[in-house]
């Protein structure tokens, strides 16, 4: 099997006899909200949400159990048909017949999609383009170039034949027959548009406003000739989607436009003049898939998008917005094919941002929108690519914050909007009030904004209370989903507050061995069944270095800003150390006192504040997070008889330790290592014990990595879904790139450079591996058994492995405002003039940062040596690891141009 190439800078690649490989897809998307996926054989979806698909809802498996794609058809009377996309039955029937099969091939770039098929025996080759402009339109575009490769002229009647599906994904078992009877198709001068009277869906039964078009044009503006608006139609008796009547009998009996048909599976099957081609003679047709909302104008579309000229127009457009997008960070290496790697992983987050979890093939699941723990991880990588604005964005998404420390699940499309859970499905996952912590650091190191935290937000409030377990009957659909105080004011408290609420709730919510109780799961979200008696350990210590962070935070806060800050006063119940301490080693006792806070919030709170010394409460927090320091160093380090120790990451619903070794069966997993080994919970003795475990149990290099966890073989429905899905497959032991990657984050972390590098290294040398990863460039979410990259695009690891090279490889970190340069790359980063360098924004600036090597030395052996900021070397202290730039330096730069920082690296 071949590989992908890059054949420029800009991330293009080129892939040959992409049909011989399964389940590839690509996706296309602008910020208008159209969304698609594009395969080597022009199937996959095209969508604008969960209620409104232009084709077939697709997934995984549909891609090659369904017939229905973008196709388009060829007629020559030497050949009959042909589809550009190698989708007819005659076609696959001759896939594995090297001297007639057809020649595919695929070339992609940020964000567009070019097939090119080539048929010796047909004397014709076609090239199609497909993308989404990036404007304000819900279409996407394609343009099918057929030329004729033969040595004799041939005419060629062309069908262009996409089957519009128009109506909510619901329907696809629900009422699939029903609905079509809802179509009502027309034939318009240039294109079939299907608007349904109504629409069922979860929405209820309503009018529709939404019509589904395909537009097609020959160049030079010419219409199509007929139409064939129903899938019966088109087909004909007997025939299929791959082996249409229509065209293999190439006949005539199509609509003409002004035709208006109802009650049928619709198809925008679109005629075109037979043509002669003469040898090395190209004609090209253009073809406008739209979703269009009530007011749009259809005849605004053959105007915007009719002409070749247009249709280069907006693909130069399309092209210079992406790499505009991902402009703000670039990384370059020795290793070219890295590098272009590493741009299609900066659009994942992105991708995610705009598809959110549910719109490609393999994430079928959802609704649509985003969740909790994914909107916090991709803002990371708006932090490091385009900072404007989000701190906004980040103020936004406090809203969702309940007062019992758990958040709203729904989050609606526009920031700060949330949606109470109408189906009342109830789930809490105790790691989500975590990670918000993560990304809110990330903004203060970066800019300094310690006020941020003192700006104030309203709370999310519905049924839920006590993190879930109860309901509030105050509360009714009419009460609104914001925090009222006893005034019946909408209530607003600090950020920080908010951030104490997620994590003193955390804190004081624990099971019976005094780890914080897993609830309804944590980041893995197949840990969903042990709510009761289950614990995280895991996350257990991620917040307890997030409440030494805050604590830390807190006194420069008080140094800086000021030194009291405004607090509820029922949360004063959870800062015991001030108001009535608790006995820690008492998991009953913390139980209590968070009931008793729960009690006082359960409907409104009383809106009154207490102020309080910035560094009293940081004291409470220290002693808190030392608290489950010691707790965890004391109760959950776990050997094997080798004496080769870790952390135990979870305890089960019958209240027993998940992991460790029971007659030479060792149970371990990934993320129990992760935040003990990142937040320093782990001591330097034990942080080499557990790579040495991660290595003996974990590592799989078959797989690009470590898995998530062993072999635990049994399924066990007291801890979780994910133990029913088979060994190896994603949350159940596969090598699950987030965690992965934190991994490697944790390990630079702390120190272990080479081990963290390795991590990158063998994910991105897996990943590349085409005829194993089966994956076009770009990290998946995990890597299954036989090595294939699962869910590629929308992860969270994209950011996480962003964030790991620029602030833990590349060292270009915040550290209150100030810029901090403290570079591990590995001396093979370097290239033939001995640097290596990375763009990105920091105070404002576009900074293009140099790192030179003259020496070529290990990381291990360079410090930094000199820097130079656009040519003028600056006072540092030599020969030290790192090195700061205070943000005065950098903010006295121009904001409307690059500047160049060379730090040149040398041997101590
Ligand atoms: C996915 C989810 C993420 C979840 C993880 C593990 O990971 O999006 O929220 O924590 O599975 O269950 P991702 O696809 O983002 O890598």
């Amino acid at each position: 099997m071949n590989n992908w190439n890059f054949i420029d800078e800009d991330g293009t690649f080129t892939l040959s006899n992409p049909q011989l490989v399964k389940d590839l897809y690509f996706p296309l998307v602008n910020q208008a909200g159209m969304m698609s996926s594009v395969t080597p054989s022009l199937h996959g979806d095209i969508k604008t949400g969960q209620n409104s698909f232009l084709t077939i809802p697709v997934s995984v498996e549909d891609l090659h159990n369904s017939r229905a794609g973008r196709n388009f058809w060829v007629y020559t009377d030497s050949y009959g048909p042909w589809s550009v996309a190698g989708a007819s039955s005659q076609q696959y029937s001759e896939m594995f017949n090297p001297s007639k099969a057809d020649h595919l091939s695929v070339e992609a770039g940020l964000l567009w999609h070019k097939l090119t098929c080539i048929n010796l025996s047909a004397g014709l080759k076609a090239e199609t383009i497909n993308f989404i402009p990036t404007n304000t339109d819900q279409v996407e575009l394609i343009q099918v170039t057929v030329t004729n490769i033969g040595e004799r002229t041939v005419e060629i009647t062309p069908t262009a034949a996409v089957p519009i599906y128009g109506r909510s994904a619901d329907n696809l078992r629900d009422h699939r027959h029903v609905t079509s009877l809802l179509h009502r198709i027309r034939t318009e001068r240039y294109s079939v548009l299907v608007k349904p009277s109504m629409s069922f869906d979860e929405r209820g039964h309503k009018l529709n406003t939404i019509s589904y078009t395909v537009v097609g044009v020959e160049e030079g503006n010419v219409p199509p000739i007929g139409f064939y608006p129903t899938v019966d139609g088109f087909i004909g008796n007997g025939g299929t989607l791959d082996w249409p009547e229509a065209v293999v009998k190439n006949s005539s009996d199509y609509l003409p436009a002004g035709s208006t048909i109802a009650g049928y599976e619709a198809i925008g099957g679109l005629r075109f003049n037979t043509t002669a081609l003469g040898p090395g003679e190209s004609r090209s047709y253009l073809l406008v898939l739209g979703v269009l909302n009530d007011g749009n104008d259809l005849s605004q579309l053959i105007e915007r998008y009719g002409t070749k000229a247009q249709f280069q127009h907006w693909l130069s457009e399309n092209k210079s917005f992406w790499q505009g997008k991902i402009s703000g960070l670039i990384f370059t290496t020795a290793d070219h094919r890295f590098n272009g790697w590493l741009k299609w992983v900066s659009v994942q987050p992105i991708l995610r941002r705009l598809f959110g979890n549910s719109f490609l093939p393999y994430h079928d699941y959802g609704r649509g929108g985003r969740g909790w723990r994914d909107l916090w991880q991709d803002t990371l990588t708006q932090l490091m690519m385009e900072p404007a604005g989000v701190d906004e964005l980040l103020w936004n998404y406090y809203a969702g914050v309940r007062i019992d420390g758990s958040n709203a699940t729904i989050i609606g499309a526009k920031p700060g909007e949330f949606k109470a859970d109408r189906n009342d499905i109830p789930r809490v996952w105790m790691d989500h009030g975590a990670w918000p912590w993560l990304t809110t650091k990330l903004y203060i190191d970066q800019s300094g904004d310690l006020e941020f935290l003192l700006r104030e937000q309203a709370y999310f409030k519905d049924r839920h209370i006590d993190r879930c377990q109860s309901h509030d009957k105050g509360w009714h659909d009419g009460s609104g989903t914001q925090l009222l105080d006893q005034n019946e004011n909408i209530y607003l408290g600090s950020i920080l507050e908010h951030i104490l609420v997620q994590h003193l709730t955390a804190f004081f919510n624990v099971g019976e061995h005094n780890n914080i109780r897993l609830e309804g799961g944590d980041w893995n979200d197949g840990m969903d069944m042990a709510p009761r008696r289950g614990e995280s350990v895991a996350f257990t210590a991620l917040y307890a270095s997030n409440l030494r962070q805050i604590s830390q935070v807190l006194i420069r806060l008080s140094d800086s800003v000021m030194p009291t800050v405004d607090i509820a006063a029922e949360l004063i119940l959870l800062l015991d150390t001030i108001s009535e301490p608790v006995n820690y080693a008492s998991s009953s006792e913390k139980r209590d006192r968070l009931a008793e806070f729960f009690s006082r919030c359960r409907n409104t709170i009383t809106g009154e504040r207490v102020t309080i010394e910035a560094r009293v409460l940081a004291e409470d927090l220290e002693e808190k997070s030392s608290w489950l320091f010691t707790h965890l160093q004391n109760n959950e380090w776990i050997q094997d008889g080798a004496g080769i120790g870790w952390f135990n990451g979870y305890y089960d619903e019958d209240g027993n330790r998940v992991e460790g070794v029971e007659h030479d069966h060792v149970r371990m997993t990934l993320t129990g290592q992760v935040f003990t080994m990142m937040g320093g919970i782990a001591d330097d003795k034990q942080i080499s014990s557990m790579v040495q475990a991660a290595n003996n149990y974990l590592w799989e290099e078959s797989m690009g990595g470590y898995r998530l966890n062993t072999d635990f073989e049994e399924v066990l429905p007291n801890l979780g879904r994910f133990s029913g899905f088979a060994f190896g497959h994603k949350e159940n032991g596969a090598m699950f790139s987030h965690m992965s990657i934190m991994w490697a984050n944790a390990l630079l972390k702390r120190g272990l450079v080479k081990e963290g590098l390795k991590v990158i290294e063998t994910i991105y040398r897996h990943c590349q591996n085409f005829p194993i990863s089966h994956i076009y460039p770009g990290i998946p979410e995990y890597i299954n058994p036989e090595g294939r990259g699962m869910y590629p695009y929308l992860t969270g690891s994209a950011s996480w492995l962003l964030l790991t090279m620029l602030t833990e490889i590349y060292g270009v970190k915040g550290y209150y405002g100030d810029l901090v340069l403290e570079p591990n790359l590995s001396r093979d980063v370097f290239d033939e003039q001995g640097e290596a360098s990375v763009s990105t924004q920091f105070a404002g600036r576009q900074l293009q940062i140099t790192y030179s090597n003259p020496e070529r030395l290990e990381f291990s052996g360079y410090s930094i040596h000199a820097i130079k900021i656009d040519g003028q070397e600056i006072m540092i202290d030599k020969n030290k690891k790192s090195v700061t730039l205070s943000r005065e330096v950098i903010e006295d730069l121009s904001s409307d141009q690059v500047h160049e920082i060379e730090v040149e690296l040398r041997s101590h």
